[in-house]
């Protein structure tokens, strides 16, 4: 019988781990989200704040459905808190060892029956499984940022995930309203190694002086109708979290098309990250947690 999952766990309360929660809440769902120390919980719920507070002066939630919406939404500091979950979603940062460790302890407190997914952007998700054991039972979850607004979710599978939880997983994802792809374990899965050898690219335009930066995005907003150029867009990305994603595509593919322009990593070094250190290719009012939305 499919899995009804209703009690959903998100580990991790950045960006995008706030998004996660957000969607689940806002589809009736109840969440319990964690993060390792109070100011991480603290951040999380000013995400969740300002995007609520954003989408009722959008139209799209009425103030008794906001105060609904984050009264579905506990948080706190232990991982023991989701034993009674029946979906897990972890939305750590970019780093195998962090998700090997958060799922070897998910692991040992939830039952064997719950479902775990990644967010993660690029890492393989047969390497996050063999570190549980029920691989068969482990996913990943792909939101796009903003999470609130776009409606791509990438469920990958990896060679031992199990049928019906992906079968489950994909029902749940419509359930929120989003559109699943489905798709095997490979860096970028399609969006990201579709669209970061071309943000990559442009990097190197701009690099090289090709063009100035208000030029490439008005190319590609105006000539393409993008929503936004591909630098504006590294920027709402984060240049840290782009440079994770090229570097693994690259080590993985060998595509010189991956390989992370030289600027991207000067800028980080100079502590230039985008819109959440208040400067990136452009420069911003106030460092913010890269949501626009
Ligand atoms: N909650 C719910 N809905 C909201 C909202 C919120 N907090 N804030 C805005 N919205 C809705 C608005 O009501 C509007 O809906 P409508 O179209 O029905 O009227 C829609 O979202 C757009 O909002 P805005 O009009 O305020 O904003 P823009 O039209 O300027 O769009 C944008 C902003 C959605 C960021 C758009 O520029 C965009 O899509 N940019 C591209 C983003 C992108 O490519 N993201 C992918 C990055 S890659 C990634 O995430 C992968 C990862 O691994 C790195």
């Amino acid at each position: 019988m499919a899995r009804q999952f209703s009690t959903v766990g998100v580990v991790g309360l950045g960006t995008m781990g706030a998004g996660i929660a957000e969607v689940f809440a806002r589809t009736g769902l109840t969440v319990i989200a964690v993060d390792v120390d109070d100011e991480g919980l603290e951040r999380g719920r000013g995400h969740l704040e300002h995007s609520t507070a954003r989408a009722v002066e959008r139209g799209k939630l009425d103030a008794a459905g906001k105060a609904e919406l984050l009264g579905r939404i506990s948080t706190g500091t232990s991982l023991g808190d989701l034993a009674g979950c029946d979906l897990v979603v972890e939305a750590v940062p970019e780093r195998m060892d962090l998700k090997a460790s958060v799922l070897a302890e998910l692991d040992r407190i939830c039952p064997p029956d719950t479902v775990f997914a990644s967010n993660t952007s690029s890492l393989s998700i047969t390497e996050i499984g063999v570190h549980t054991g029920r691989p068969g039972k482990v996913v990943g979850l792909h939101f796009f940022n903003p999470t609130q607004v776009l409606k791509l979710v990438e469920v990958i599978r990896s060679v031992v995930t199990e049928p019906d939880v992906v079968a489950d997983v994909v029902a749940l994802v419509e359930r929120l309203g989003k559109t699943p792809v489905v798709i095997g374990d490979r860096a970028g899965f399609i969006a990201n190694a579709l669209l970061f050898g071309y943000l990559n690219h442009a990097v190197r335009m701009y690099e090289s002086r090709y063009a100035t930066r208000e030029d490439l995005d008005a190319a590609m907003r105006y000539g393409c109708g993008y929503p936004m150029g591909p630098l504006a867009l590294l920027d709402l990305i984060g240049l840290d979290t782009a440079y994770e994603i090229l570097d693994t595509m690259y080590h993985q593919s060998r595509n010189r098309l991956h390989a992370p322009a030289p600027v991207l990593k000067q800028m980080i070094t100079a502590g230039l990250l985008g819109r959440k250190s208040g400067r990136g290719f452009y420069t911003y009012d106030a460092p913010d947690s890269s949501t626009v939305v």
